[in-house]
């Protein structure tokens, strides 16, 4: 028996054991199958749409970039919160209308509105009391029949109709009229910024101010100049705004600062980035996306074999739009207004995971690409970013055994570790809301998918001790081909917006960007506008 001293000695070692075992208990709540690294996900499975719908939301770089929203999610715009609104003339509009959370947005619109360049009100609102919106998210202001405006349409009207597209009145006053029974203030989209569709300008908001400015640009428009692209003779410049996306490769754009609309493209780079714009607040427990396979299955075949610039909720069913709509109604009664009980922030869980991996294998990807390297010491560059990543999950007792190069099953409990390290807590919550725990779902399929690529890559190395040892140039072409394969799927499977940028980074004196309104063709490469000298 231990003395009452020596007890006291040995409680550090003591406590440090009982929380090992709990940490060895812990590994292994997640049933993984011992096949893992053969686990790949389904074709149809959801959860990178999910992630990456997600993790989007509300930014604008990736929402121009995956136009076709399928989520809505009710949210908060603050008090405080200044809305604009231009027009011809100096009325303050008594039904429903646009608002914009930027003013450059705004002022465009007085200009088209205003019969000459006399004319231009700009009514401020300032938000006097927390407001009640739904969000749409994707690229949900471009009017275009090829999809951004489904989402809007299940809720509009029942079932997805491109042929209305056109008919703004209608689904504003519409809209408004079915979120008046669940308080709903307006609904949100993302025009080239953010603007709201509002229902009532007396609600909830006053007048700031309602002034009488001038118009920023001359009538009539002059024409784009014809000369401006020089490296692409084909380009066909839409009279009123700005650049055809490129087919592919990014390219430079000289834009005259007294541009028709310049006010707001300069705009639109504000809430490009995470986390977006602030003002809304979304309640990410009680969001509703189409790609919900427990909610929306009829979707599964419309999307089987498309690549995701063609995913629209069109096609969806009949009952499945029943099933929204309720489910949505159901996430908007008044008691789900308040904050979730779990207490998570969603928005914080996935930027997490895009924080700690984007960036490790863009350059991982990077090296495989760029270098024509057959040596050790380029494979041990590669060994190392990998054991970089897998560092907090390279347990002790995983270790490779004498069998052959190819097993990798040994390193089992490091893909375990590593494939639940963001989700064990979480997946022992009950008391999530269905959205809630589909975000989980996500997160997991996620997570679990990146750490299945990236320890088998690690696992390799070890096989081969890529490390300390000079591999024959058999192996190293071999496992240089094998690592570009893993990372170059897994990273089209993640398909993360934030790799999609200028390279080079553009310099100050210009903005990288994805095509805007009014393009109809949505586009997988970035552009370059920079200033001209006129
Ligand atoms: C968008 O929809 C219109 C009308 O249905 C169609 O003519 C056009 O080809 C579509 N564009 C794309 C890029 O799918
Ligand atoms: C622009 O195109 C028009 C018609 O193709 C041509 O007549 C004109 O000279 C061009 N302008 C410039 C500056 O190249
Ligand atoms: C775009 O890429 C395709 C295939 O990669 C290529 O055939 C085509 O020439 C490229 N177009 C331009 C304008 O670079
Ligand atoms: C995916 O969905 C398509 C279309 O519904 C179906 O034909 C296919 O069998 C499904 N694949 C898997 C792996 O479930």
């Amino acid at each position: 028996m231990i003395n009452r001293n020596r007890f006291f000695e040995l409680l550090p070692a003591l406590l440090a054991l009982a929380w090992l075992t709990t940490a060895q208990t812990a590994q292994f709540v997640a049933d993984l199958d011992s096949q893992w690294v053969d686990l790949v996900p389904s074709s149809n499975d959801t959860a990178n749409l999910i992630f990456n719908s997600v993790y989007s939301l509300p930014m604008s770089w990736p929402s121009r970039r995956y136009r076709n929203g399928h989520t809505i999610i009710p949210g908060i715009i603050p008090a405080g919160t200044l809305l604009y609104h231009g027009r011809g003339d100096p009325h303050i509009p008594v039904t429903p209308e646009w608002t914009a959370l930027d003013s450059e947005l705004s002022t465009l619109y007085c200009g088209i509105l205003s019969p000459d360049d006399k004319e231009c009100w700009l009514l401020t609102l300032v938000v006097e009391r927390p407001l009640r919106v739904l969000y749409f998210d994707g690229y949900s202001g471009l009017k275009l029949p090829n999809g951004t405006i489904d989402t809007q349409d299940v809720i509009t009207w029942g079932r997805v109709m491109p042929e209305k597209v056109s008919e703004e009145p209608l689904r504003i006053a519409k809209l408004c009229r079915w979120g008046e029974r669940f308080g709903i203030n307006g609904f949100v989209r993302l025009h080239t910024t953010h603007e709201m569709m509002l229902c009532d300008f007396s609600n909830g908001l006053k007048v700031d101010s309602l002034l009488h400015i001038k118009v920023p640009y001359n009538f009539p428009l002059p024409p784009p100049p014809n000369d401006t692209v020089d490296s692409l003779p084909h380009m066909k410049v839409p009279y009123n705004f700005l650049l055809r996306p490129p087919p592919n490769g990014t390219y430079t754009w000289n834009l005259p600062l007294d541009l028709f609309g310049m006010g707001e493209i300069l705009a639109s780079k504000r809430t490009d980035e995470y986390p977006g714009d602030t003002r809304i607040q979304l309640h990410f427990h009680r969001l509703v996306s189409f790609y919900d396979l427990s909610i929306v299955p009829s979707l599964v075949s419309q999307r089987f074999g498309q690549h995701r610039l063609q995913h629209r909720v069109l096609g969806i069913s009949q009952a499945d739009i029943v099933t929204v709509k309720a489910r949505m109604e159901d996430e908007l009664v008044e008691e789900k207004w308040a904050n979730p009980v779990s207490g998570i922030d969603w928005s914080s869980m996935f930027h997490r995971i895009v924080q700690y991996y984007s960036g490790r294998l863009e350059l991982i990807q990077l090296d495989l690409n760029s270098e024509d390297d057959s040596s050790n010491d380029f494979l041990r560059k590669i060994f190392l970013q990998l054991r970089g990543m897998i560092q907090p999950y390279d347990v002790f007792s995983a270790r490779p055994t004498d069998g052959s190069v190819d097993d990798t099953s040994w390193a089992k409990p490091v893909y375990e570790a590593c494939a639940t390290a963001h989700t064990r807590f979480i997946s022992t919550l009950t008391n999530l809301t269905p959205s809630e725990r589909l975000m989980r779902g996500a997160l997991e399929g996620t997570n679990r998918e990146i750490c299945r690529i990236i320890t088998r890559m690690w696992a390799d190395g070890v096989n081969h001790n890529v490390e300390d040892q000079q591999c024959d140039s058999d192996t190293i072409g071999r496992l240089h081909a094998q690592w570009k394969q893993d990372i170059d799927g897994l990273m089209t499977w993640l398909d993360w917006s934030i790799w999609i940028k200028c390279k080079p980074a553009c310099s100050l004196d210009e903005m990288c960007f994805l095509p805007i309104a009014p393009y109809t063709v949505p586009a997988q490469t970035a552009g370059r506008l920079g200033r001209s000298s006129q």
